[in-house]
């Protein structure tokens, strides 16, 4: 054949594949989401196989762990005991909350660790929502967005208080992100940042985290906050909100089935964007690759790859101390 390209000729082997390589991972990029509660026993969580709820001095060792692997930060979610769920949740805003007493041992232990918490009432309200319900005569519910964010901002100085490096709003109310930075700043927390679940969507792919945490709604659906998977455009308008209030990073979160929010969102913003490959997708590559037919390793790398080509530059998955062992391989 008489042709001048041939492509080809840029994959033909390893070491020329790793030069034109476009899109590389690395342990940097990921931040490790853990689960954790008030008990001596670290618990292996049904939903999610492979993952564990951890004691707190299980959290402790499995954070020094992951730190010498190379992963810089994590992400913490607490599972509450339900004798201390209430409607309005004040026990997310507790000094000597589960949460808080996690970031001072961690930050102890390892305190080069970024810490990064999650903002919302969810695994703290009896009505297993983000944000404080009201019932209607109707049977309807409402789910309030200023009252929610006043408990949001006692939440995040909270944690802010105990030594988070980066606070994480997850509940989608509006304003929130304003609120919540001008709280932090009142309080002379000018260096905690605020990563924000700017694009986070309604999605089913949330199932088995809710398992893990016991944080299920106990009636309705959280479509009154979280967006429409349908909708794009909505997602920039958050990204432009977030970012005029003051947030550090922005999120897209699931990822895998949102990449082309992400990518419309890296061009929208200078803002670093993260993504959240989220536990129904951790469920799926973890089910398919244990029938066999399905490469774990092969799989976990491409799924992220696919997430960091899209635009995000940040990635939460569960994943990520076994991609750091597997990077170093
Ligand atoms: C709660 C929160 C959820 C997740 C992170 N923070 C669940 C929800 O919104 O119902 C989901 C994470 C995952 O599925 O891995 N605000």
């Amino acid at each position: 054949m008489n042709i001048s390209h041939r492509p080809r000729r840029n994959r033909k082997s390893a070491a020329v594949r790793s030069l034109v390589a476009e899109t590389t991972l690395s342990p940097s990029d990921l931040v490790l989401p853990l689960f954790f509660h008030d008990d001596d026993e670290d618990v292996a969580i049904d939903s999610m196989p492979g993952c564990t709820r951890w004691s707190l001095d299980g959290l402790v060792t499995e954070v020094t762990r992951v730190s010498k692997l190379g992963i810089h930060a994590v992400v913490l979610f607490p599972k509450i005991a339900d004798q201390l769920k209430s409607p309005t949740g004040e026990e997310s805003a507790n000094p000597e909350g589960l949460v808080p007493r996690a970031i001072r041992a961690i930050k102890s232990a390892v305190p080069e660790m970024c810490v990064i918490t999650d903002v919302a009432l969810d695994p703290y309200s009896s009505d297993g929502h983000d944000g404080i319900v009201e019932r209607q005569d109707d049977g309807r519910i409402l789910v309030l967005n200023d009252e929610t964010v006043e408990v949001l901002c006692d939440q995040a100085l909270c944690h802010a208080r105990a030594g988070a490096d980066i606070v994480s709003p997850s509940d989608m109310m509006d304003g929130r992100v304003g609120e919540i930075r001008a709280e932090l700043d009142d309080e002379g927390f000018e260096d905690v940042s605020i990563l924000s679940y700017s694009a986070k969507y309604a999605s089913a792919f949330y199932g088995p985290f809710r398992g893990a945490l016991d944080s299920a709604p106990k009636d309705g659906d959280k479509k009154t906050y979280q967006m429409d998977p349908g909708n794009i455009r909505e997602a920039l308008r958050e990204v432009v909100l977030d970012e005029e209030e003051g947030a550090d990073m922005v999120m897209v979160k699931p990822a895998g089935a949102y990449l082309d929010v992400i990518a419309a969102v890296r061009e929208a913003t200078v803002l670093p964007v993260a993504a959240y490959q989220v536990s129904g997708e951790y469920l799926m590559l973890k089910s398919a690759s244990a029938s066999g037919w399905i490469d774990e390793k092969a799989a976990v790398l491409e799924s992220l790859i696919a997430i960091k080509r899209a635009g995000a530059s940040i990635i939460l998955t569960y994943f990520a101390a076994d991609v750091a062992q597997w990077l170093a391989e």
